[in-house]
C-alpha cells in the first residue's frame, strides 16, 4: 500500500490504474481511523479493484472554537489499519495542497435546503466545507464510487443531493454505523471522553431506541416525543443540542403522513459533541 501527499503523484498513479481498466473506490476520511472507517474501506475493497482512502482534516468544515486543533492526527497507525483492510492507496495531503490560496479565496459548494437544519443550524458553514472538500476529492480521484458512513446521516444526504444536482459521475454508497457493544456509535471524538463521560454516552443510542419504540407503538405526537427524548438525555447527564424526528428523505420535520422516519441527535458531553441517528419505517 502506498501513501502519497501530492495531487501530482496521486494523478500519475491513478492514471496508470485507469489505463489498466481498473475500477476505483474512494473512502474520504479525516483519519484517526476506527472500526467504522475500516468497515467503509472493506466495503469499497469488495466493490472496486483499487481503493483510495483520503486522510485530510479539512479546516473548512470546522467553525471558530470547534475542535480542529485537537482533532487527532494519527497517520502511522491509520496506514497500518488500512493496509490490513485491503486499501490500495492513501492520499494524505497537507492543507496547502488542497487550499493553496487559503480558505478565504477558495471557491465553495453550497447545497441548499438539506444542509440548513440540524447540524447545519448548529455549525454554520460546516456542510459548505464538507461539500467543497468532497467535490475536490471527487475531482482529484475521479472514483467510480465513494463510500460514506450512515452515522453522518445529514452529511450523506447533503452529498447525495450535491451529486444529483451537479450531475457528478460518482455513485454514493452508504454504509451502516458501527457501534461499541453498549451501543455507542464509533467515532473519532469518543477518544475525547473522560472515563465518567464514556459511561454516560450509551444513553444517546438508548434514547434513540426508546423513542423509536414509542413511534412503532403508534405515537405520532413528534414534538412531544422530541421533548421527552431531550429530557431523558438531560436526565442521563447529557446536554442535547437537538433531537429531531424527520422525514428520512427530506430531513424536514416528520408528519403523520410520513412512513420513513429518522431520529437525528446531537449532544454535548463535557467539551465533546457527538451525533447519532436511527431510521425506522412505520
Ligand atoms: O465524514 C468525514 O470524515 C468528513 O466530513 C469528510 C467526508 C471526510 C469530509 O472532510
Amino acid at each position: 500500500m502506498r501513501t502519497v501527499h501530492s495531487l501530482k503523484e496521486l494523478r500519475t498513479i491513478l492514471r496508470g490504474y485507469r489505463q489498466q481498466g481498473k475500477t476505483i473506490g474512494l473512502v474520504p476520511t479525516m483519519g484517526n481511523l476506527h472500526e467504522g472507517h475500516i468497515s467503509l474501506v472493506r466495503k469499497a475493497a469488495e466493490m472496486a479493484d483499487v481503493v483510495v482512502t483520503s486522510i485530510f482534516v479539512n479546516p473548512m468544515q470546522f467553525g471558530a472554537g470547534e475542535d480542529l486543533d485537537r482533532y487527532p492526527r494519527t497517520l502511522a497507525e491509520d496506514q497500518e489499519k488500512l493496509s490490513l483492510a485491503g486499501n490500495t492507496l492513501v492520499f494524505a495531503p497537507a492543507a496547502e495542497e488542497i487550499y493553496p490560496e487559503g480558505l478565504a479565496k477558495q471557491t465553495q459548494v453550497v447545497v441548499p435546503d438539506v444542509s440548513d437544519g440540524h447540524c447545519g443550524a448548529s455549525r454554520p458553514g460546516h456542510f459548505e466545507g464538507v461539500a467543497t472538500v468532497v467535490t475536490m476529492l471527487f475531482n482529484m480521484v475521479q472514483p467510480d464510487f465513494a463510500v460514506f458512513g450512515e452515522k453522518d446521516f445529514q452529511q450523506l444526504a447533503v452529498i447525495r443531493k450535491m451529486v444529483r444536482d451537479l450531475m457528478m459521475p460518482v455513485d454514493v454508497v452508504g454504509a451502516p454505523t458501527v457501534r461499541e457493544d453498549d451501543g455507542l456509535a464509533k467515532s473519532s471524538r469518543n477518544g475525547f471522553l473522560t472515563p465518567d463521560e464514556r459511561k454516560i454516552a450509551p444513553a444517546i443510542y438508548q434514547t434513540l431506541q426508546a423513542t423509536a419504540g414509542k413511534i412503532t407503538d403508534g405515537r405520532t405526537d413528534f414534538e412531544a416525543l422530541e421533548s421527552e427524548a431531550e429530557e431523558r438525555l438531560r436526565g442521563a447527564g447529557l446536554r442535547p443540542d437537538y433531537l429531531n424526528i424527520v422525514n428520512s428523505q427530506t430531513l424536514r420535520p416528520a408528519t403523520t403522513d410520513d412512513t420513513d422516519l429518522t431520529l437525528l441527535v446531537a449532544v454535548f458531553l463535557g467539551t465533546t459533541r457527538l451525533i447519532d441517528n436511527l431510521s425506522l419505517t412505520r
